[in-house]
């Protein structure tokens, strides 16, 4: 995610207090970076690829006067890491910066080149600074112009301008996009997109909403609706203390990046279903019809909690493609002697793109032939670049060693390649596919009330915390949910946790029940819930403690366990993706009781580089 952050004041160097508020935002991960700052006579605008200490050697080199600036770090989704597509973007009068999507970005670049507008990057956010200049070059006030310009725009934006026409003013606008937050300072304003950013200078802080607009100035900031009503808005004051702001208030980054899933997911879908139509844009990836009957079998190869994400990758394009799939743990499949084909897809998922045995049995299946089109949350990552296409998660970075947002994104970008190759492969009728795109559109707002069960789920996770050993069951596309819950539980907790598949019980499982083993049980609503909740009744007649996930109007599951825990429907794969949140929801809380350390488990990395 980008992260914004501006300064209009007297006491400091704009340029300094920019680098530090885009330092203090490096968590939100990043590829490029840039500042642009008014030195009494210009723009004067510094961009860098690559890591802010890149940046910060170039202002060592050819520092930029001024106390009025705006800086960026951008996370490219459209258009490579360059410092041809890093902020600000310049043009005329005005220099920009901006978080979001511009869905008419075609009609917008049309019209600018019919107008005779010189574009020079690859970015949506060059449109939008000539959009402002054209307005400001009618001899606008900076605020007027950027609502008259943001007014032409369809889709996501928070941004940040500033312009030779109006140096002493710093005009913010947000709709989507993300956060938009303005700190007060005596004789100071600060401007960032994340707390972090600009609570070492004050904790006087006010928050932008969506369809506000707002005024920087030296002496305050004056904020105004989009018809330019004055907008009252009280300031809060943050108490947090600096680390704990980069977890945004939350105790642990996990715990961020649970409740940060809508946000993620939201992002992950972007503008890839085609509003208008029912079709879908992978970023340009080729899966038009020709190519899709190239591909006879789907293979996917990933480690851990990845590979629970494959594991539902097989369902959906089985179910929705029609097409052979197979899943392949990593390690295995590197020395497995694979048959592959030009036929086969192979597709390594993979959250860090850094993950050694995924990076080898894609370079495995690759040299047999295989087209490699990875799912990865990390651009310009190993097996990112050894990839022929990527299709990428929109998580952000993902600091929490149990993988969380990035899990979900994952099962996200697999509906959308399921869905675009069964449209390729026309196996899709015209009603499911518009069915699935309206309960996609639907995800992020399940996902949100889905959350609002944390405080339930923390007090079946008191009942249970010490137990020493829990089973988790479940059938069809529940069973990865299963594994993925176990795989939670223990490595933050410590707890033994398995997962398996329910039907599997009788045959061994059954022997581990007695009144000390939670077992929690995915039984929604499903065409196999009556043998889910049979399995369910196994267990109950062996005294074993029941924590069910169940749909919500199920009044039935109730007599038949100790814990029900109700989540929404959301047709046969998403829900498999509402059931993960109560999952890693209890294996959090579990492990917060029990007092283990969340973010960093012992003997557990982030990403597993090494065999
Ligand atoms: C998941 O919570 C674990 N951290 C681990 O299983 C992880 O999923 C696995 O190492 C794969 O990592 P990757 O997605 O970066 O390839």
């Amino acid at each position: 995610m980008c992260g914004i952050v501006g300064y209009i004041g007297e006491r400091r160097s704009a340029q300094e207090v920019l680098v530090d508020g885009l330092r203090r935002l490096e968590y939100r991960g990043y590829d490029s970076g840039g500042v642009a700052v008014w030195n009494g006579s210009e723009l004067a605008i510094r961009r860098a690829v690559g890591k802010l200490a890149n940046l910060e050697r170039l202002l060592y080199d050819d520092p930029v006067a001024g106390s009025v600036g705006i800086g960026h770090t951008r996370w490219a989704t459209h258009g490579k890491p360059s410092e041809g597509n890093a902020h600000p973007h310049r043009a005329g009068r005005v220099a920009i910066v901006h978080n979001g999507i511009v869905e008419n970005y075609h009609e917008i670049r049309d019209a600018l080149d019919a107008a005779g507008r010189e574009i020079l990057s690859e970015t949506d956010t060059e449109l939008v600074a000539h959009l402002i200049d054209q307005e400001v070059e009618t001899g606008l006030d900076l605020m007027t112009a950027v609502r008259n310009a943001t007014g032409k725009l369809i889709g996501s934006y928070a941004l940040a301008v500033i312009s030779t026409s109006d140096p002493d003013t710093i005009v913010v606008a947000k709709n989507g996009g993300s956060p938009l937050i303005v700190g007060l300072g005596q004789g100071e304003t600060f401007l960032g997109s994340d707390i972090p950013a600009i609570l070492p200078y004050t904790r006087e802080m006010l928050f932008l909403l969506d369809g506000e607009y707002a005024a920087l100035h030296r002496d305050g900031v004056q904020i105004v609706d989009e018809q330019g009503h004055l907008v009252e808005r009280e300031t809060k004051r943050i108490s947090w203390d600096p680390v704990s702001a980069e977890k945004g208030g939350f105790d642990h980054f996990m715990q961020k990046e649970i409740f940060e899933q809508p946000r993620a997911i939201r992002d992950t879908i972007g503008t890839r279903i085609l509003e208008g139509s029912l079709d879908l844009d992978l970023d340009g990836i080729d899966l038009s019809p020709e190519r899709a009957k190239t591909i006879d079998r789907v293979i996917f190869v990933a480690c851990g909690t990845a590979s629970y994400a494959a594991m539902i990758g097989k369902y959906l394009i089985e179910q929705l493609v029609g097409i052979p799939a197979e899943v392949d743990l990593a390690s295995e499949y590197r020395y497995r002697q694979p048959v592959v084909d030009q036929g086969c897809l192979l597709v390594p998922i993979s959250q860090s793109g850094e993950t050694a045995d995924t990076l080898a049995a894609l370079r495995e299946g690759r040299e047999r032939g295989a087209q490699v089109l990875s799912i990865c949350n990390t651009r310009e990552s190993t097996i990112a670049r050894e990839s022929h296409d990527v299709l990428y998660t929109q998580a952000g970075p993902e600091i929490g060693v149990a993988s969380t947002k990035c899990f979900t994104t994952q099962l996200v970008a697999l509906q959308l390649l399921a869905l675009k190759l069964g449209i390729s492969r026309q196996s899709l009728s015209a009603e499911q596919v518009s069915r699935s795109f309206d309960e996609l559109r639907r995800l992020p707002r399940i996902i949100e009330e889905t959350l609002e069960l944390d405080g339930e789920i923390r007090e079946v996770a008191q009942r249970y915390f010490r137990a020493p050993n829990f089973l988790f069951l479940g059938r069809g596309v529940m069973y990865p949910i299963a594994m993925e819950g176990a795989l939670k539980l223990k490595e933050i907790s410590y707890i033994h946790a398995e997962g398996y598949a329910a039907g599997e019980m009788k045959h061994g499982p059954i022997a581990l029940i007695d009144e000390n083993m939670p077992v929690v049980v995915i039984a929604n609503q499903s065409s196999v819930y009556e043998k889910v909740v049979s399995n369910l009744e196994e267990v109950r007649a062996r005294d074993g403690k029941i924590i069910a996930i169940a749909s919500i109007g199920d009044e039935a599951i109730q007599t038949k366990s100790d814990a029900v825990i109700r989540i929404p429907e959301l047709g046969d794969y998403l829900t498999a993706l509402v059931a993960t949140i109560p999952v890693q929801l209890l294996a959090y809380h579990i492990a917060t009781l029990k007092g283990t350390d969340v973010d960093q488990p012992r003997n557990l990395a982030k990403s597993v580089t090494v065999e």
